[in-house]
């Protein structure tokens, strides 16, 4: 009798441990999907700051749907962003052009540069520099 309680306890343990341990592969995967993506990203990013894009590739992103911008030399990729831009659609004049000018007048709005606030959410949007 005692050596079936045994058997049974050992089952049991093992069952809760193969449990744990497949829990923690997939933590552990999903933990390493995670950084693989960021990984790339950073990389993605490093590589296109070294080699750049050139205008004919900047070009084709040229819609609401694929808009690309490029001011003062640096490539940004603000696909969606009219949607929350204070200048709305404004912003989609820029795509796939150098927008440098658009964006430091704003001639369909106030007619001056953006502010140093636009400046900094810039940041968030850059993908890459001319080449
Ligand atoms: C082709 C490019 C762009 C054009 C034509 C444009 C146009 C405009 C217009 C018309 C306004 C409304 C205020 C006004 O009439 O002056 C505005 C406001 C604003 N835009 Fe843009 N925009 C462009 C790109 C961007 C980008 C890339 C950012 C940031 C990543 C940005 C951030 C802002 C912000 C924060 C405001 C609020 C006012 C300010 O802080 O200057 N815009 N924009």
């Amino acid at each position: 009798m005692n050596s079936i309680k045994t058997i049974l306890v050992f089952l049991i343990l093992a069952v809760i441990f193969s449990g744990c341990v497949q829990t923690n592969t997939t933590t552990n995967q999903n933990n390493s999907d995670t950084t693989n993506k960021s990984m790339q990203k950073e990389m993605n990013e490093m590589m296109n700051e070294m080699h750049g894009f050139n205008i004919k590739e900047i070009a084709k992103h040229n819609s609401e749907k694929d808009c690309w911008l490029l001011i003062n030399g640096k490539v940004y990729d603000v696909t969606g962003f009219e949607e929350t831009h204070s200048g709305g659609k404004a912003i989609l004049e820029g795509c796939g052009k150098d927008a440098t000018a658009l964006f430091e007048s704003r001639p369909m709005g106030s007619g001056t540069p953006h502010s140093d606030n636009a400046r900094e959410l810039l940041s968030e949007f850059y993908i890459g520099n001319l080449n």
